[in-house]
């Protein structure tokens, strides 16, 4: 990793999930009804939900983001003994508010008011990335918001990846792609696109394709990296 700004990026794409807002909020704000079990809930959910798309992706069985985080948490709550279906209906409900992360509106802001486009690029179903997007009030600091709904697959496959690139009419390496998954970092980089890993859980490098230009922890980082402070 270097650190020279990119140069002549014209459009920043992020993650949504633990990039822009704080899957881990949802579960906080049950931290009254989960005590001690609220860390491994966490973990195990997010870890569930990631490989959930991964291996739906390989057997070509799609179904939307919104019924496999479903599906993950049923799994981490047998795991860990939780029978409380009012708790699940809860868990669910709240991953529709997520908290954002501090200074994602502010970088946004700095981005857009520099010139440049920006959009996110996720996973989540429309209405799951809609319902953050207002919830964080940030949607008019976003170009688009991409869903992988439209494509039928999951990250990290390349079709999502070019998605973006035909959407927003800018060529990948013109592309400053942002996520805290090293996985997804890694794979938007195999891909093409410039890539500026916000490795806000301080993950380890992948032994896998690509490599990210830049290592930052916060967002607040960014700016400077794509030339959009003024
Ligand atoms: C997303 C997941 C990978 O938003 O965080 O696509």
């Amino acid at each position: 990793m270097n650190a020279k700004p990119l140069e002549g990026i014209q459009a920043c794409v992020f993650d949504a999930y633990g990039t822009l807002f704080d899957y881990a909020s949802a579960a906080a704000r049950c931290g009254d009804v989960l005590g001690e079990k609220l860390e491994p809930l966490n973990n195990l959910w997010r870890r569930k939900q990631l490989e959930y798309t991964w291996l739906r992706a390989l057997q070509q069985r799609h179904v939307g983001f919104w019924e496999v985080t479903g599906d993950a948490l049923d799994f981490t709550l047998d795991t860990l003994g939780i029978g409380d279906t009012k708790l699940r209906k809860r868990l669910m409900d709240l991953y529709l508010t997520l908290d954002a992360f501090p200074e994602v509106r502010e970088t946004l802001h700095q981005i857009k008011t520099a010139g440049l486009k920006t959009a996110i690029l996720s996973n989540g179903s429309p209405a799951m990335l809609e319902a953050a997007v207002d919830n964080a009030g940030i949607g008019d600091l976003l170009d688009a918001v991409l869903s992988v709904e439209e494509i039928g697959t999951y990250k990290p496959h390349r079709h999502v990846y070019q998605f973006a690139v035909e959407r927003l009419s800018v060529p990948a390496t013109r592309i400053s792609f942002q996520s805290s998954n090293a996985w997804d970092a890694y794979a938007a980089s195999a891909f093409g696109m410039r890539v500026v890993w916000c490795n806000r859980y301080g993950q380890r490098p992948e032994r896998l394709p690509g490599r990210p230009d830049h290592e930052i922890s916060t967002l607040a980082d960014l700016p400077a990296l794509v030339g959009a402070v003024s």
